[in-house]
Parts: structure tokens; sequence; C-alpha cells
């Protein structure tokens, strides 16, 4: 956790905020997966939402596909919560789901199962 997210977190949830975070912090890292190799990694992607559908998502995922062959790398990669319809777009653009990890407490907590791994190949 670095310092800013820290203080952020006292902020939020008070002294105790390691207990009230400590658990979450866990169940999100139960749900994460191990990447392949060689592969560039998209932590996020959001287009705002009076700007969906005009081809910037789209935009968004060549340049990182740009950036991945100038680093030689081989694949793109991103997680996406289980249930969130932005799936259908990443397979519509070419990512093929790798992997899908899911962990009951994070669904308690987050109300998501977990989270689908998916990969371009550039
Ligand atoms: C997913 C997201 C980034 C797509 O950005 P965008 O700029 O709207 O996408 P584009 O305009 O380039 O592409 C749109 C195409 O992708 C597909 N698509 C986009 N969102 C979709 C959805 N929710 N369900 C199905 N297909 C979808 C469709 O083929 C769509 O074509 P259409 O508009 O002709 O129907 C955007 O919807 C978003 O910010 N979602 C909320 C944040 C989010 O969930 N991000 C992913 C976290 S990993």
């Amino acid at each position: 956790m670095t310092p800013e997210i820290a203080a952020l977190s006292q902020r939020l949830y008070g002294d105790d905020f390691e207990a009230v975070l400590g658990p979450r912090l866990a169940a999100l890292g139960r749900v994460q997966s191990e990447y392949p190799d060689g592969c560039l990694r998209v932590s996020e992607i959001h287009v705002d939402p009076t700007r969906r559908s005009d081809g910037i998502g789209r935009m968004l995922i060549r340049a990182a596909v740009e950036q991945a062959v100038q680093q030689n790398l081989g694949r793109v990669g991103l997680q996406t919560l289980v249930g969130n319809p932005a799936r259908h777009a990443f397979e519509a653009w070419g990512f093929d789901l790798v992997s899908t990890t899911t962990d009951e407490e994070f669904q308690r907590l987050s109300g998501a199962a977990g989270y689908h791994l998916m990969v371009l190949d550039v």
C-alpha cells in the first residue's frame, strides 16, 4: 500500500483502516491471475459514459498494442470483473478469455464472483 493510499484509507475508515481494508485486499489478491510472459498489462480502461460507442475504447486498445510492439511484447492483457459487459467489447476486439478466478469472500464483499483474465496476441 502506498503512503497516499494509506492516508486516504485512514481518512475514510479511521484508525482501524488496516483491520477494515486487510480482508478486502486479501480477497482482491486471491482473484488476481498470473499474466502470461511477454504481456503488456492494461490495468484500467474507462471511457466517459457520454462518449461511449464512439470508437475511443478500441483506439485506446490499439495504442496499447502499438506500445506492446514497440516493447517487443507479444501480448496485451487485462482483467475484467466477472459479469462486466465490457468483456464482450474485449472479445469483439480479439481478446481471448484465458482464465477466470473466483472467490466467495471477494463475491460477498464486491458483488462480483471474481476476475476474467483476457489476452490479445499482437
Ligand atoms: C468497455 C469500454 C472501455 C468500451 O469503450 P467504447 O469507447 O465505448 O468502445 P468503442 O466505441 O471503441 O467500441 C464499441 C464496440 O465495442 C463493443 N462493446 C462496447 N461495450 C460493449 C458492451 N458493454 N457490451 C457489448 N459490446 C460492447 C461493441 O461491439 C461496440 O460496438 P457498437 O457501439 O457499434 O455496438 C467502455 O464501455 C467503458 O468505459 N466501460 C466502463 C468501464 C469498464 O467496465 N471498463 C473495463 C474495465 S476492465
